[in-house]
């Protein structure tokens, strides 16, 4: 199940519009019902409006209606050489704050299929959450 995500990541980052920092981001998001959602990072020429890849996959998800998620994998890297991992950064952490259980993987990984699993609970230890 990982390395198929990874796949799919892989597939979703050649969307990516990235012209001004050439870092293409590519997000593959299953939901607890087993549907997938791609992402990619989105730019804009006034920077602020970007997207990242993790949040258009998530976005995407829950104006479908999906509220339940059971992992994402992610791969990016400059000119789309996946090498590194990329960590999703602070602000899709908090939308996965919102919708994620402790226990939702994120999965990294690399051009050559190989991957890392974290739980979100690892990369977003005391997340702020307003409660019921
Ligand atoms: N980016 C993502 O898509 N996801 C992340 O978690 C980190 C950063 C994108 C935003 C921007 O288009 C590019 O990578 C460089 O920061």
């Amino acid at each position: 199940m990982e390395k198929e995500l990874v796949k799919y990541a892989i597939e979703a980052a050649k969307n990516s519009y990235s012209p001004y920092s050439n870092f293409r981001v590519g997000a593959a998001l299953l939901t607890e019902s087993n549907k997938l959602y791609l992402g990619c990072n989105i730019e804009n020429g006034a920077y602020g409006p970007s997207n990242c890849a993790e949040r258009t996959a998530f976005f995407k998800a829950i104006s479908d209606g999906e509220k339940r998620f059971k992992a994402i994998a992610i791969v990016g890297g400059k000119d789309g050489n996946f090498t590194d991992e990329c960590f999703p950064c602070g602000v899709c952490r908090q939308v996965m704050a919102e919708f994620c259980d402790k226990d939702f993987k994120i999965i990294l990984g690399n051009k050559n299929l190989e991957y890392k699993v974290y739980t979100f609970g690892e990369l977003l230890p005391h997340s702020f959450e307003l409660g019921e």
